[in-house]
């Protein structure tokens, strides 16, 4: 298994997202709930075009009451269109998701969304991959269900540092998705041991990868990737302020004078493969 280094993915964007579709509004939180040990889910209300965004949008949220706080952006971990309700889930990392996590039902929170382009599915898929470490699994559960629902057989490579913080891995199974959960504490989240069992999931079928929450996994996807020719498709993140393109806090890659893609309108979902070899002159 050859392992690429840093800045040897690139990863490209299929358009820009149209900033028309988003909804600024103040609404009110109908549930809070911890799950798989350190992660928190907010369940919000929210109009009908948020409960039927695309797996893989986002949306910027903060605690209405925290009046000087950025909102912050999370994934759409979950919607349901009948109750208009729409979930994200987190791990506290900082002051944001601190505050956050604090919601409890009745709350109001101030939310835009749906953001960003979200995954794509292709006619031909017949296998969907998904490589999620973490908390990046909640950028990859409504997209697991949707495959699903498509007859796509669904392999999900679940990596968590202990088995306990394997997000949604029952909600998966349920689902039918087929999950293979790995962990550090029991060492199976090695990553030749990941790539040997991964590489016959590309072999064998037309399929395409999804990637989330993890470096070393998008680059073992698109090394799997670029040697059987199936598509990969990663969900980036980069801190945001704005999430609508304005601010330009987010830029794919390093901060420089020339800008190229945004995170939050030209992503956060970029199709990744290996960069082709540069010729060096003789
Ligand atoms: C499109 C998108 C979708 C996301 N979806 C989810 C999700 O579903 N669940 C989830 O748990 N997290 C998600 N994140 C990450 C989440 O937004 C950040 O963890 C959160 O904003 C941190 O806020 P904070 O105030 O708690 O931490 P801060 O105090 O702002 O930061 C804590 C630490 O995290 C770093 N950090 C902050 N924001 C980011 C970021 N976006 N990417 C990488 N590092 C960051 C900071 O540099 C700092 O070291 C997503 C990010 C993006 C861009
Ligand atoms: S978050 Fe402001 S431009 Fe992307």
């Amino acid at each position: 298994m050859t392992i690429v280094r840093p800045g040897e993915i690139a990863f490209t964007s299929a358009r820009r997202s149209g900033l028309w579709r988003a909804w600024d509004e103040v609404r009110q939180v109908t549930r809070v709930e911890q799950v798989a040990s350190e992660y928190t889910v907010v369940e919000v209300e929210c109009g009908p075009k948020l409960a039927d965004s695309s797996p893989g949008q986002f949306l910027m949220i903060r605690p209405l009451n925290e009046r000087y706080m950025v909102r912050r952006p999370f994934t759409v971990f979950d919607a349901d269109a009948h109750r208009n309700v729409v979930s994200i889930v987190f791990r506290v990392t900082g002051v944001g998701t601190a505050a956050l996590a604090r919601l409890r039902a009745g709350d109001r929170v101030s939310v835009l969304g749906p953001l960003g382009n979200g995954f794509e599915i292709g006619s031909d898929t017949q296998r969907a991959v998904l490589f999620a470490r973490g908390a990046g699994m909640a950028s990859l559960y409504k997209l697991a269900l949707s495959c699903l629902s498509k007859r796509v057989q669904t392999i999900v490579l679940l990596s968590a540092r202990r088995p306990d913080l394997w997000l949604a891995e029952r909600e998966l199974r349920v689902a039918g998705a087929t999950v293979v959960a790995v962990d550090d504490e029991s060492g199976s989240s090695n990553l030749d041991r990941v790539a040997q069992m991964a590489e016959p999931w590309f072999g064998e079928v037309p399929c395409e990868a999804y990637v989330c929450g993890s470096a070393r996994l998008l680059q073992l996807a698109t090394v799997l990737g670029n040697r059987y020719g199936r598509p990969v498709q990663a969900a980036l993140e980069a801190p945001m302020a704005c999430g609508i393109g304005t601010c330009h806090a987010c830029p794919v890659g390093r901060l420089t004078d020339t800008e190229g893609d945004l995170v939050c309108i030209d992503g956060p979902i970029f199709r990744a493969r290996l960069r082709e070899p540069e010729l060096v002159p003789a």
